[in-house]
């Protein structure tokens, strides 16, 4: 029998600064369903990237005294090594100034050009370099981008457009019929409304600057960025042997780009006729003390000062445990270090530290836990806080369960093997999130990191306390 499949992307991020909590956010979510995915023995693409052409990169690299290509080059080993720190084990990174990438764009450009879907215009409006996003006039607040505050940019020059608006009805069917296609469902609405409100064509070239893909049947146009930028997610699975996990099981994103994801993406793949993603997912936004996270006032907090809180599985804890996925949430460092303190360090830490102090030896019968499925059905609907609800609960029963037989005084030998089968299943379980304690855990207890080896008894092993997993901050 072949394996199941999962395929799930990151959005590509720009490169022109180093990565921060908000990259951090998208990439760490990717990581734990490609983990979980990969535990129940599925064949697992997990892809991240970096979107390197348009306007804002040519723009920040000139400021820079660099080339586009030197200033990315230069960058892009910072968001390797931000993942890295952050033990994020993708199995790709595609960059959008590959050579395979800028094939497959260019085969897609010409098939939509084929077909009718792409003609040459005139683009007059506004377009804000920040977001690399065009504006009506009504978009506008006080003549500045609603996002960035920022003057906006008026734009006249000659564009090759894409069809969209042909693609109105076509996409509110899609929705209709395929209801988890936008999640979460309070911003299905949104799109819906708009998308109602009518359609306009979409620029998708330009000519006032040359840092992108060209038009293959007109170079003196280069792509636009969100363009080229989208299809990263099907470019890489045109690679060799990676053909059969196409379509995406899910687009991880912010909900600031959800338009792109579910307006623009869809209707370029129905345009082409490639089968479309399963679903898209937008997570909330971070404030950082009640306040938005912008570089200007000081408020950002990259990865490595994440990290340097409580370490990096407290971080990567505290990501997924406060708030639902989905909802905006405030970071503060209190309440992370107030996280690692009682929970990571009092429950976990305590329950694998008694356990594992109180035992020399055991071997005694099984038994099989049913949180795993709760925990499963959890991850898979990508309510991350309940999955780690759930699991703390049950770390909370098996420190009773110490307390209630005063296991310090009897040392009873089932209640102990009992003990080490649960710690194995919250190890398993957690793994996900926070995977070098995980590691450190299963190697004390002598168990493997692995969903089919809970059913098996545990190995008769010599147990030592060890070192204290979580340190109070
Ligand atoms: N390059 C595009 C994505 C192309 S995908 C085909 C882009 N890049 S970005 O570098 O601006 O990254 C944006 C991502 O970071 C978005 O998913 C956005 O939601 C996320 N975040 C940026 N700031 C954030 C917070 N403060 N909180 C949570 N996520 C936020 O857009």
């Amino acid at each position: 029998m072949t394996k199941k499949k999962f395929y799930v992307t990151t959005p590509i991020y720009y490169p022109n600064d180093i990565p921060h909590i908000g990259h951090a956010y998208t990439t760490v979510a990717g990581d734990i369903l490609a983990r979980w995915y990969k535990l129940k023995g599925y064949d697992v693409l997990f892809s991240v990237g970096t979107d390197e052409h348009g306007k804002k990169i040519a723009d920040t690299a000139k400021k820079n005294g660099k080339s586009p290509k030197k200033f990315v080059d230069e960058l892009v080993p910072k968001f390797k090594e931000a993942w890295k720190k952050l033990n994020i084990d993708y199995d790709g990174f595609i960059r959008t100034t590959d050579e395979n990438h800028k094939k497959v764009v260019q085969d897609i450009l010409q098939k939509v050009y084929d077909k009718g879907d792409i003609y040459l215009g005139e683009y007059e409006g506004y377009y804000c370099t920040g977001c690399e996003a065009y504006f009506t006039e009504k978009d506008l607040v006080g003549g500045c981008c609603p996002i960035h505050k920022t003057k906006i940019e008026k734009l006249k020059e000659k564009s090759y457009f894409f069809r969209l608006s042909k693609y109105q009805k076509k996409l509110l069917d899609l929705y209709k019929k395929n209801p988890d296609f936008i999640s979460p469902k309070n911003k299905k609405s949104e799109i819906i409304n708009r998308i109602k409100e009518g359609l306009n064509d979409l620029s998708i070239s330009r000519t006032s600057f040359d840092w992108g893909i060209k038009l293959p049947f007109a170079d003196e146009h280069i792509c636009y960025v969100w363009f080229d930028a989208l299809l990263n997610y099907y470019s890489v699975t045109r690679e060799k042997g990676k053909e059969k996990f196409w379509p995406a099981d899910v687009h991880l994103i912010g909900k600031d780009i959800l338009w792109f994801h579910t307006v623009y993406w869809p209707a370029m793949l129905m345009s082409t006729g490639i089968e479309l993603p399963k679903r898209i997912f937008a997570h909330g936004w971070w404030t950082f003390d009640k306040e938005k996270i912008s570089k200007s006032r000081g408020k950002v907090v990259n990865v490595d000062e994440l990290i340097s809180i409580a370490g990096v599985d407290s971080a990567r804890y505290f990501l997924f445990r406060a708030t639902p996925f989905g909802d905006d949430g405030d970071f503060s460092e209190k309440a992370l270090i107030e996280r690692h303190n009682n929970e990571l360090a009092d429950k976990l830490g305590n329950l694998v530290s008694r356990v594992s102090g109180l035992i020399e030896e055991a071997n005694i019968n099984i038994y099989t836990l049913n949180i795993v499925e709760d925990v499963s059905k959890l991850i898979e609907r990508f309510e991350f806080d309940k999955a780690l609800n759930s699991i703390f609960a049950f770390i909370d029963t098996l420190n009773q369960l110490i307390q209630e037989k005063k296991l310090w005084e009897n040392k009873n030998k089932k209640d102990l093997y009992e003990l080490v089968t649960g710690i194995r299943v919250v190890t398993v379980l957690l793994w996900p999130f926070i995977p070098e304690t995980s590691e450190k855990i299963a190697e004390r207890f002598g168990f493997k990191i692995s969903l089919e080896e809970l059913k098996k008894p545990l190995k008769n092993i010599k147990i030592k306390k060890g070192e204290i997993l979580f340190r109070k901050i």
